[in-house]
């Protein structure tokens, strides 16, 4: 058998900056990685956001069923079930809120677990809505335990416990509320409890876009922001966005200042390759963390790699690798997952230059169902 060839190193993302290397992704800010998916200050999230499900791109197992919900919530007069969206960040959880509350002509009030500390907090929201309206929480997985215990009857029977006085006069009284649909959005959902969960009678996960999905999403987007661009600037575009509309739209947004900088009347393909490259996105969009998630898996290309194992590797926690880092490595083919753990797939084999492991033989485990799902 010939000697496997030596792995390639990809080439650091940022060569120059030095603080970038020394320091470990656990401290990093999300702000410094340059493809990270959540919004920043800058994000013209509002302005390119779809406002109609015929605008709204892709994932089009959710769009129908959401379509067909609303419609027969409209239809019968009656309150849309509690929601839940799951997924990466950046891929249109907040956006298809919006899109279900303007369907059924509903008021929406925006909130995100984090702020929400105490139970006041909430009842203060909850009194005031209306019925049919929408109360959409952002990072739902964020919301204190008591917090979320306190939703639960607001969710289930439409009505809280108000406490009045305190000290030895504490009392509490129950208020009505009318029927609303609870919208949460997160990029955990293994981390909200199962009670909490089963409450959402709609779940739907969002999964990376296809490249042909987010050109749509840029060329609309390049229309929405007034400057034209070629279809093949759009492509490189789409191609490097890691399956995400937002880093797409913000990869956008810095091409288009390049052109607009350069006096260019439309963006060509010339001009978005460089603006990517003076972004140091590399040719496939995948920043440290990912480089990294590849590395360990290549020290040893035939044996799977367990989720802690790679999380210990990397300095990055579990629940991030897998809810916001693996999907998209997954759905390119850089990383497959097998029955034993993670493994690089085809396109992480051909990336780094590493001849495929031998087959296992047959009956080992290893050859069980791959994580079709994504494959
Ligand atoms: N399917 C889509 N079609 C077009 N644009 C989208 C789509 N999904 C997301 N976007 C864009 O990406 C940005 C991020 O979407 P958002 O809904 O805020 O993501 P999330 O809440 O999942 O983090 C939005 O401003 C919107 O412009
Ligand atoms: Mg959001």
């Amino acid at each position: 058998m010939p000697a496997p060839r030596k792995p390639k190193v990809l080439p650091p993302l940022e060569p120059d900056d030095r603080n970038v290397a020394d320091r470990s992704v656990a401290d990093r800010s999300v702000d410094d990685r340059l493809v990270a998916p959540e919004p920043r200050a800058g994000d013209d999230d509002k302005s390119l956001r779809p406002t109609t499900f015929d605008e709204f791109v892709g994932q089009a197992r959710v769009v129908e069923n959401l379509r067909t919900w609303t419609q027969a919530a409209q239809r019968s007069a009656r309150p849309l079930d509690h929601i839940l969206f799951t997924g990466p960040p950046g891929l249109g959880k907040t956006t298809l809120a919006h899109l279900v509350a303007s369907t059924l002509g509903a008021e929406m009030t925006t909130t995100s677990g984090p702020v929400l500390e105490r139970p006041r907090d909430l009842a203060g929201m909850l009194t005031k809505l209306g019925r049919g309206d929408v109360l959409f929480i952002d990072e739902i997985h964020r919301l204190r335990t008591h917090v979320e215990e306190y939703l639960y009857s607001a969710m289930e029977d439409f009505k809280i416990d108000l406490a009045i006085d305190e000290g030895p006069y504490a009392r509490s009284v129950t208020v009505p509320l009318q029927r609303f649909t609870l919208i949460g959005a997160t990029t955990r959902a293994g981390l909200l409890s199962k009670p909490f969960r089963d409450r959402f009678g709609i779940q739907e996960r969002l999964m990376p876009y296809e490249p042909l999905e987010l050109e749509r999403i840029v060329t609309r987007s390049a229309r929405v922001l007034g400057m034209p661009i070629a279809g093949e600037a759009a492509a490189v575009i789409a191609r490097r966005a890691r399956g995400t509309p937002r880093i797409a739209n913000r990869f956008l947004a810095r091409v288009r200042d390049v052109a607009q900088a350069g006096g260019q009347p439309r963006i060509t393909e010339a001009t978005a390759e460089q603006g990517l490259a003076m972004l140091g996105v590399d040719q496939e969009g995948l920043d440290e963390l990912d480089r990294r998630i590849l590395a360990v898996l290549a020290e040893s290309p035939g044996t799977a790699v367990g989720l802690k194992t790679l999380a210990v590797a990397t300095g990055e926690e579990e629940g991030t690798i897998e809810e916001v880092y693996e999907p998209y490595l997954i759905v390119r083919g850089f990383v497959r997952k097998t029955a034993r753990g993670r493994v690089l797939g085809p396109n992480g084999l051909a990336l780094l230059g590493i001849d495929p492991p031998p087959p296992p033989p047959p009956g080992d485990p290893a050859r069980l169902p791959q994580g079709m799902l994504f494959a």
